[in-house]
């Protein structure tokens, strides 16, 4: 009788493990549990290597810029355009690519009075002039530094011509425009590329006195790094 006793809460006992067992995975299984909520930064530093690898990747820049070079105002006849040298600086210092908008026919003269003419009357007529030269891939550029010299108070009608024909590539970037001037400044260069390049984000713009170019180098670098470092570069 001792034995059938002993056999019974044996037999008792292996029932009792096998079902708490099986509830155990019973409950996992019906109940998943929420994921473990994270701080700020422990999601960054459980992002995978290869979206770190995309952000440097995207932050690609590219400086598109017109400039002429001949006589200037203020600065007699030159060889490099004033706007020609805040574009490469800003190359140099940020590792950008650079792109020149140049006339496709060189109708521009050499002289200023001329050539204040000639811009004038493209102005008054909103003329497109084609530009040439072929274009880097816009869609591999996140920031798009866009400089040209101060014209009758705008951008020179070539630039127009550039922010039609890509207006498309140009939505959804990062545009930050650049002047040179004779005491212009900016002369509203961002609000009217906000104005023609629809769906892009227009950035701080910087204005640059022309004669620097030529003759306060050191001055205009220090206002190109600063500007620069404000906008994260
Ligand atoms: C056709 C023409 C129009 C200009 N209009 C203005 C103007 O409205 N405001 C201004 O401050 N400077 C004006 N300037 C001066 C230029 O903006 C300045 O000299 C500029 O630095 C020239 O740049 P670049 O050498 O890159 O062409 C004008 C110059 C030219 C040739």
């Amino acid at each position: 009788m001792k034995q059938w006793k002993r056999l019974f809460t044996v037999l008792m006992t292996v029932v009792l493990i096998g079902s708490l067992t099986a509830c155990g995975n019973t409950e996992k299984a019906e109940e998943p549990k929420e994921p473990a909520a994270t701080t700020q930064s422990e999601t960054e530093t459980a992002l995978p290597d290869s979206s770190q690898e995309t952000e440097t990747a995207g932050s690609n820049a590219l400086v598109v810029y017109f400039s002429r070079t001949g006589e200037q105002y203020t600065v007699g006849v030159i060889d490099h355009g004033n706007t020609a040298i805040v574009a490469e600086m800003i190359a140099e210092e940020t590792g950008a690519d650079l792109f020149e908008v140049l006339p496709e026919d060189d109708h521009y003269p050499m002289t200023y009075a001329e050539l204040t003419d000639v811009a004038k009357q493209e102005q008054n007529e909103n003329a497109r002039p084609a530009y040439a030269g072929e274009l880097p891939d816009l869609a591999g550029y996140d920031t798009i530094f866009i400089g040209a010299p101060v014209w009758w108070g705008d951008w020179p009608m070539i630039m127009y011509t550039f922010f039609e024909e890509n207006a498309d590539l140009l939505a959804g970037k990062n545009l930050v425009p650049f002047s040179t001037h004779e005491g212009s400044g900016l002369s509203g260069f961002d609000r009217k590329l906000e104005g023609a390049c629809p769906g892009a984000t227009i950035g701080k713009g910087l204005a640059i006195r022309g004669n620097d170019c030529q003759n306060a180098q050191e001055k205009v670098r220090e206002a190109v790094s600063g500007w620069l470092a404000e906008l994260g570069f």
